[in-house]
């Protein structure tokens, strides 16, 4: 980071060790995640989708590489509730001293049902075995346990089927030790340009929603609407929308669009090393790529360790505001970069591999298109040994007032 003398070169670094963060202060590498962004991010989408739904922010994967304790305290206070797909993640907020409603989407539990309830975690079920154990500890508890059904239509991941439905809803009837607090289902297509898909699965559940409302009236809380489902499916929203995505500010496709998003993640580094080679130098592990004139090529202090893809392909980087292509195979912790056509770079400058420099812009999208592959992979990707340093930007749009709906 520009602010830390310790990442220039040129300081000197008279700076004894023990004063600084070393994670930061001797390799350059560095995620800069912007928590206002992520904020406003929030308030964007809840001013796309109005004030009905509840908004669930989905905090998986260490909130999507971003950091989930620090992603979460920048939340906490704007969601209804906070959505992660373990058990342990959910732990990990607790341990944290996060104390907003936690929603566990991934529905693997094994035998912590205790745990789970112990720590306010609110459970997503499709298993009747699961439900019998939640019914079990919570009994034992002397509190009833509030769990969500999930129901498959169409995804073939995880969901009880709609056949299987009322024997399941029966079965929490039966249950002295759970109540049912919602219904969900999860879409396979919501960002495809064809929106038959999501439609058929909305058909196939809304006859369940129909189902446990009867049963349950005015008391459940439905969702099904990840990023994609809640801004290009309005009738997906229910009660309550689980977005990820939007909220580090990007987009899972082309075909989904929210206005002004902010991107929240910064992968920046600094030259460690350049040199003058020949036409006809080989750079780089299995010498793949040579020099086609006379190259100044520099060395940059990260690789497919720190979860930069190693499968790219015509991948640029920014340098001087300018954008410049990575040359050779990406390594474990470096790569080599082009950097003939800018005058003067050298030892020390700034690297941008996602952000802004100047007026070029390198998205999570392009690297994502490089490497083949979605943006999600790419910034869960980006690996713990990749420093996450927090703006502290609580220039915070205002808070949009949670509904009452929560898990
Ligand atoms: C069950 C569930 N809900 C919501 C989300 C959030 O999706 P997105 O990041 O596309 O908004 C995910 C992410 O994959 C998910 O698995």
């Amino acid at each position: 980071l520009a602010s830390n003398p310790r990442n220039t070169p040129a300081s000197g670094g008279a700076v004894p060790l023990a004063e600084v963060d070393i994670r930061t202060s001797i390799r350059p590498t560095v995620a800069t995640i912007d928590l206002g962004a992520i904020q406003r991010n929030f308030v964007r989408l809840r001013q796309m989708v109005g004030a009905g739904p509840a908004i669930w922010s989905v905090i998986k994967a260490d909130a999507y590489g971003h950091g989930a304790v620090a992603v979460a305290r920048a939340l906490e206070s704007l969601s209804s509730a906070l959505a992660v797909s373990l058990v342990e993640e959910g732990l990990e907020l607790r341990a944290a001293g996060v104390r907003a409603p936690i929603v566990v989407l991934g529905a693997a539990f094994n035998r912590h049902q205790n745990e789970v309830l112990e720590e306010r975690l609110t459970p997503v079920v499709y298993d009747p075995g699961d439900l019998d154990r939640f019914a079990a500890a919570a009994t034992k508890r002397g509190r009833p346990a509030a769990i969500h059904i999930k129901v498959d239509t169409g995804m073939s991941r995880l969901g009880v089927s709609t056949a299987e439905l009322p024997a399941l809803l029966d079965r929490v009837e039966e249950l002295p030790g759970v109540t049912l607090a919602g219904l969900c289902t999860h879409f396979a297509s919501a960002d495809m340009p064809d929106s038959a898909p999501t439609d058929e699965a909305l058909a196939r559940f809304a006859p369940c929603l129909g189902l446990a409302s009867r049963r349950w009236p005015g008391t459940l809380t439905n969702h099904a609407a990840n990023t994609a489902a809640a801004v290009r499916f309005p009738k997906t929203r229910l009660d309550a929308i689980r977005p990820g995505l939007a909220l580090y500010g990007t987009v899972p496709s082309p075909h989904v669009s929210v206005p002004g998003l902010e991107p929240a993640l910064r992968l920046s580094t600094r030259i460690m090393a350049t040199h003058e080679i020949d036409a006809g130098t080989a750079v780089s592990y299995g010498g793949i790529w040579r020099a086609a004139r006379p190259s100044r090529i520099a060395t940059l202090p990260l690789g497919y360790a720190d979860g930069y893809p190693r499968h790219v392909h015509a991948a640029e980087v920014l340098v001087r505001g300018t954008r410049v292509p990575i040359v050779g195979v990406v390594c474990m912790d470096m790569f080599m970069i082009d950097v003939t056509d800018v005058p003067g770079a050298g030892v020390g400058d700034a690297v941008t591999l996602i952000g802004q420099d100047g007026a070029q812009r390198i998205t999570v999208e392009d690297l994502a298109g490089w490497a083949g592959t979605v943006s999600y992979e790419i910034l869960c990707g980006i690996s713990k040994r990749v420093p996450r340093v927090y703006l502290n930007s609580s220039t915070t749009a205002p808070p949009s007032q949670p509904p009452a709906s929560s898990p």
